[in-house]
């Protein structure tokens, strides 16, 4: 079984099916890209696969266990993490205080506060511990939520539009935070609606358009399928 292992997932909102029977499979180490039009059901695949929300019908596999229902803090302690698509700001925390809270899920007190700072570092932000996340340019909301999730040294993450409103030339310090990451062995699955991003970054990647799964292959077969071309890209091929 794949690291992560998603088989026929179903979700529905009543009458609206968000997602109908989705299945895929990232392997342990691997960049996996997911695309499709808003509204396609990428947020709602990372909210079931984190434990956020219950499929209506399917099963979630994480390291060789089933983990359909289970709660996310649980999940993150098994170190499957999701980021999320709108920056949580919090009116009386600090970034370190934000981050901290992150690293608590898997360090004590004594370490995570320090593990915080360092995380700070790393993704860029350091200088800026002081800070209220309200108070941070959209580029610093963004990798302030990646260090929540790298701090609490997760095993696969699932980065839900991390990019989206930065230029390109402002992705370039988050894209290089994921290509470490995954060096360092984490497996990532990066919901993307930038392009020249995703195209860099991913192995495989994954088009779901209305709820249903129609493409998985390689970047640059992707390009190629008339089903995506149809459903997603139009006429901005290059992109
Ligand atoms: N909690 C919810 N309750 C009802 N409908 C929802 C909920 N979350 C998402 N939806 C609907 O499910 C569909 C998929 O949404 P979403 O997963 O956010 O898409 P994407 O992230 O691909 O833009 C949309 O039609 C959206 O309105
Ligand atoms: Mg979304």
């Amino acid at each position: 079984m794949a690291f992560l292992e998603v088989t026929n997932v179903t979700k529905r909102f009543g009458g609206l099916v968000a997602l109908n029977a989705i299945s895929f499979s990232v392997a342990k180490g691997e960049i996996l890209g997911i695309i499709g039009p808003n509204g396609a059901g990428k947020t709602t695949l990372f909210s079931v696969i984190s434990g956020f929300m219950p499929p209506s019908e399917g099963d979630v596999h994480f390291d060789g266990a089933a983990i359909t229902g289970i709660s996310p803090d649980r999940l993150v302690r098994r170190g499957l993490i999701r980021s999320f698509q709108i920056v949580q700001t919090f009116a009386d925390m600090t970034t370190l205080d934000v981050v901290t809270t992150a690293a608590l899920a898997r360090r004590p007190i004594r370490e995570a506060i320090d593990y915080a700072a360092h995380v700070l570092n790393r993704v860029g932000l350091g200088g800026k511990e002081n800070l209220t996340p309200a108070t941070l340019s959209l580029q610093d909301k963004k990798l302030l939520e990646l260090a929540k999730c790298v701090a609490t040294d997760p095993r696969c993450i699932l980065l839900d539009e991390v990019m989206a409103g930065l230029t390109m030339a402002e992705t370039t310090a988050p894209m290089a935070i994921i290509r470490e990451l995954n060096s360092q062995g984490v497996t990532i699955v990066m919901v993307e609606h930038v392009m020249p991003v995703i195209m860099r970054l991913a192995t495989r990647i994954v088009v779901v358009n209305f709820g249903e799964k129609i493409a998985e292959a390689t970047p640059d077969e992707i390009v190629k399928d008339q089903k995506v071309i149809d459903a997603y890209f139009g006429e901005h091929l290059d992109a």
